[in-house]
């Protein structure tokens, strides 16, 4: 698919048809998240799928509250674990005061979703949710962080046209 199609083709699902997700699809989402860039190549992440529904279930119940109750619908749910960055970045961090384990899980979230939508997938991320909760469901130990859920399912809503501001607002070019 051309590459900019598939970036108007991605968008947040939040309705999923009642169907499971093929596990080789599943392993090639990850496989795009994998394989993207990090700072320093630190790759400071895990993936953690839940695709059991009784454990998917029960991370769906801690983004219940939040605006989250469609989670239940989608049959996989992907934790993004940031693990303990390399000593470089978190001096780079401190440095420039910029989380760059936050960057790379927004990358790596990226590549999942356009790769589920390249698949025929539905996605949304996450933000909101409880993280205790999610830490119990899925056996995260608490010195890890949970950046990102990301749900997957074959999706169930229609296609929006996207909402976003205009092209001139956002670019300059050679000066601010
Ligand atoms: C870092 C991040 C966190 C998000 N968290 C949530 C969330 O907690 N709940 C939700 O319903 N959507 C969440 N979203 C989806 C955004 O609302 C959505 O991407 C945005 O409105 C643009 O719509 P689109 O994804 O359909 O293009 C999140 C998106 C990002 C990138």
């Amino acid at each position: 698919m051309e590459f900019l199609n598939l970036v108007k083709l991605r968008q947040s699902s939040r309705a999923y048809e009642e169907k499971a997700v093929e596990r080789e699809k599943i392993e090639l989402v990850l496989e795009a998240g994998r394989l993207s860039p990090s700072a320093n190549n630190a790759q400071s992440w895990t993936f953690v799928v839940a695709n059991d529904t009784e454990i998917k279930n029960r991370v769906a119940d801690a983004a219940y509250k939040m605006g989250g109750a469609f989670v239940r619908q989608a049959p996989v749910v992907i934790a993004l674990v940031a693990e303990k960055p390399l000593l470089i970045s978190r001096l780079g961090a401190a440095l420039k005061k910029i989380d760059f384990t936050s960057l790379d899980m927004g990358i790596a979230a990226a590549h999942i979703c356009l790769q589920a939508a390249e698949t025929g997938l539905g996605t949304c991320m996450l933000e909101s949710f409880d993280e205790k909760k999610v830490k119990t469901a899925l056996n995260i130990p608490d010195n890890r962080r949970i950046a990102l859920l990301i749900t997957l399912g074959y999706p169930a809503d229609k296609q929006r046209e996207k909402k976003r501001k205009a092209f001139d607002e956002l670019v300059r070019w050679n000066r601010y």
